[in-house]
């Protein structure tokens, strides 16, 4: 708790363009939060490390990804947004879960297992203790709530996992994480494959409408999506790629999907899609617009890292401290 609010934590890594699918069943929810929860948001530059990275465009996407946040309407007065890497508890509260979690747990990680089979030739001891420095993530900011997708359910349970493994020994150290299950946002699926989901690590580009596609690229990619032969708009199962174009097409109007089988009842898929590109467009061009204004506003964006991480890092080092003692640590001379 703090200031009588409850406490919410999520994190994004900085690696691959981020999605619409990102946007709408993530980014777009959490900006409503701020008033219920005290919110840190944040961009987990040390996770992205765990696959090899160029320097330059992981620096470049990191601070890309920030600006997104706010871009998406995240306010940084309100939100704490801010890197990983600026607050060094993160690092240590890892070292120290990492001695509290078993090599049977993280083995039987199922992101660990595809990722390790994916990067075969770099299976790094990072990659294997992810799922712990996740966890300090979340139990430095005593988090009450954890926005996180599907993907990322079991990870969340091993951090409740070890953080009652850890409060069984020591007394009460850390709040136990929910996940956040609110209105979920639209799940966003592929536009070439519409039962897989959308993804940043796609390698079909047209699979995938990115948030910094210009409008052109917005418009081609609708167009080409894949539908069915059934000619019909219709929200149904049986046509998971018009199913999927009404989603987005509803989470970009704010229209429900009856609405809209309504709205093109008789129409072809062409008018349709023209439709469902121009109201994306019409997301995310302000979205990408606010996105430039404040890459080129550097003294401000810098102020908000600084001013963010100071402030993350005065909650994160009180837990720390706290641990440290509870563990045997020795006393700082002041
Ligand atoms: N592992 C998460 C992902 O890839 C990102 C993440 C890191 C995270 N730390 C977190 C999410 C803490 C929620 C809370 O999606």
């Amino acid at each position: 708790m703090i200031d009588g609010k409850k406490t919410l934590f999520s994190g994004m890594q900085a690696t691959g363009n981020l999605t619409l699918g990102n946007y709408l069943g993530a980014l777009k929810n959490w900006v409503t939060l701020n008033e219920e929860y005290e919110c840190f948001f944040c961009v987990v530059d040390e996770h992205s490390i765990t696959v090899r990275q160029n320097p330059a465009e992981l620096r470049k996407r990191s601070r890309d990804l920030l600006m997104l946040y706010i871009a998406a309407g995240l306010d940084p007065e309100k939100n704490c947004i801010y890197y990983q890497s600026h607050v060094s508890a993160h690092a240590e509260l890892a070292w120290i879960l990492n001695c509290y979690t078993y090599m049977g747990e993280l083995s039987r990680m199922t992101q660990f297992k595809d990722k390790s089979a994916k990067h075969a030739d770099n299976i790094n001891a990072g990659l294997f203790t992810y799922p712990v420095l996740m966890a300090a993530d979340i139990l430095l900011f005593q988090a009450d709530v954890v926005p996180v997708g599907i993907d990322q359910m079991q990870h969340l349970e091993l951090t409740r996992d070890i953080a009652n493994r850890f409060n069984g020994v020591y007394g009460d150290v850390f709040t136990i994480p929910e996940a956040y299950i609110g209105k979920v946002g639209a799940k966003i699926m592929s536009l070439q494959e519409p039962t897989k989901k959308m993804s940043k690590s796609d390698e079909n580009a047209n699979a995938s409408i990115y948030l910094m596609d210009d409008m052109d690229t917005i418009m081609r990619k609708c167009k080409r999506a894949v539908t069915d032969s059934l000619a019909q708009i219709r929200y149904s199962e049986e046509q998971p790629g018009v199913k999927n174009l009404i989603d987005i097409y509803s989470a970009c109007t704010g229209k429900t999907p009856a609405e809209v089988e309504r709205e093109f009842d008789g129409k072809g898929y062409g008018d349709f899609k023209l439709a469902v590109g121009e109201s994306v467009c019409s997301v995310l061009k302000p979205l990408q617009e606010e996105h430039a204004r404040l890459a080129k506003d550097k003294a401000y964006v810098d102020q908000i890292i600084k001013n963010n991480a100071e402030k993350a890092g005065y909650y994160a080092n009180k837990t720390l401290r706290k641990v440290q003692k509870k563990i045997g640590f020795p006393e700082r001379v002041r």
